[in-house]
């Protein structure tokens, strides 16, 4: 039985998801059945209660996360939204001469066959590219994703934490339907410049890590909650952890004040920035997923509202394991190494 979650349009060109999606990056560690087992019940649990939006990325594993998606989605794959990412080059951890970063449009061209295969579908819906490359421009990488639109194997395409002015170039070359960026009661950078522009242009936004990470859902109480790329992450890090537990805990405490988890209090003010807006929370956990669609009932009263959004100032660290990639301004077309 399907259950009922509202609709958002993401961008202006007809795309329509539900106001919740669901992140895939929980599962990287084996495409084994026992993983398999655990993403199809989750998926099939995450379709029964209305989701129609996935989220994923050749990276996450690498491979591991696309497939498990692929084969959990295989029967029921028509009314949904499959979004995936390219261009974190996928060997770069195994050959120190490999491009950290690559848009050039060969690249993605061949990027977006592995996709396919892995996630054994014939388009996807929603092709972001993961990072901005530095060394090639924007219109080269966009002209490359608007060639694989007219070739129907991708229905809209997006940017993940692009520059500003790229993503004012890359939506002049070919439409942008979303930007996907860090949002939530810890990371408002992307209000200052990034949003406006979107906004302007009529980009949809699919914040990523709605739950800092994990930090928002008040169960993180030391670094032994921790597991894998978590571990490493500056916000989590030793020296930083009592002070950014203690702005975790101001929001539990807003929490109780509204009845609800954490977890959904946090996703309610990420809701509540826009109808434009649709977060994409991750989990391999049933009743996570449970409590996280939980949060579309969840309504904020405007003070605690602002109290939440004064949060973010005072959290400690870094918001990204590689902050250089983040916000990258791609080079001009104009006098480019061809
Ligand atoms: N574009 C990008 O560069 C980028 C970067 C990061 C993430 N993403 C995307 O955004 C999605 C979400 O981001 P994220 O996974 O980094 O962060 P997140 O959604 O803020 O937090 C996920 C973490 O919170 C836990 N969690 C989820 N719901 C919970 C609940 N109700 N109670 C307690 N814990 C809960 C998850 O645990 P379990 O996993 O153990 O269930 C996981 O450890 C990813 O899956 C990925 O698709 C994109």
């Amino acid at each position: 039985m399907t259950g009922i979650i509202a609709r958002r349009r993401l961008g202006a060109h007809g795309l329509e998801v539900s106001a919740l999606g669901l992140g895939f990056m929980s599962f990287v560690r084996s495409a084994d059945d026992d993983e398999q087992k655990l993403a199809t019940a989750l998926v099939n649990e995450a379709i029964d209660a209305g989701i129609t939006f996935f989220d994923t990325a050749d990276v996450y594993g690498p491979d591991v996360s696309e497939t498990l998606l692929g084969r959990a989605i295989a029967g029921r794959r028509d009314d949904l939204v499959i979004a995936t990412k390219f261009g974190n080059a996928r060997d770069r951890d195994t050959n120190p001469n490999a491009r950290g970063v690559d848009g050039r449009p060969e690249y993605v061209r061949a990027a977006v066959e592995g996709s396919l295969r892995r996630l054994g579908i014939d388009h996807i819906d929603l092709y972001y590219q993961h990072r901005v490359d530095p060394a090639v421009p924007i219109e080269e990488t966009v002209g490359a994703l608007g060639e694989l639109v007219q070739a129907g194997k991708v229905r809209y395409i997006g940017l993940s934490e692009p520059g500003p002015r790229t993503l004012r170039r890359a939506h002049a070359t070919h439409p942008v339907t979303a930007i996907q960026n860090e949002w939530s009661v810890f990371s408002r950078d992307i209000e200052a410049e990034t949003l406006p522009i979107a906004r302007e242009l009529g980009i949809g936004i699919v914040p990523y890590s709605p739950l800092g990470r994990g930090w928002l859902t008040g169960r993180v109480r030391s670094r032994a909650d921790l597991q894998g790329r978590r571990l490493a992450h500056p916000r989590f890090a030793e020296e930083v952890f009592d002070a950014n537990r203690a702005l975790a805990d101001e929001v539990a405490a807003i929490a109780t004040e509204v009845g609800a988890l954490p977890s959904q209090v946090a996703l309610a003010w990420v809701l509540s920035r826009g109808e434009d807006v649709v977060p994409i929370p991750g989990t391999r956990h049933a009743e996570y997923l449970r409590e996280n669609v939980g949060a579309l009932g969840i309504a904020l009263a405007p003070e605690q509202a602002e109290r939440l959004t004064g949060i973010a100032g005072r959290v400690r660290g870094e918001r990204a394991l590689r902050p250089a990639a983040i916000g990258v301004e791609a080079p001009p077309l104009t006098g480019a190494l061809s």
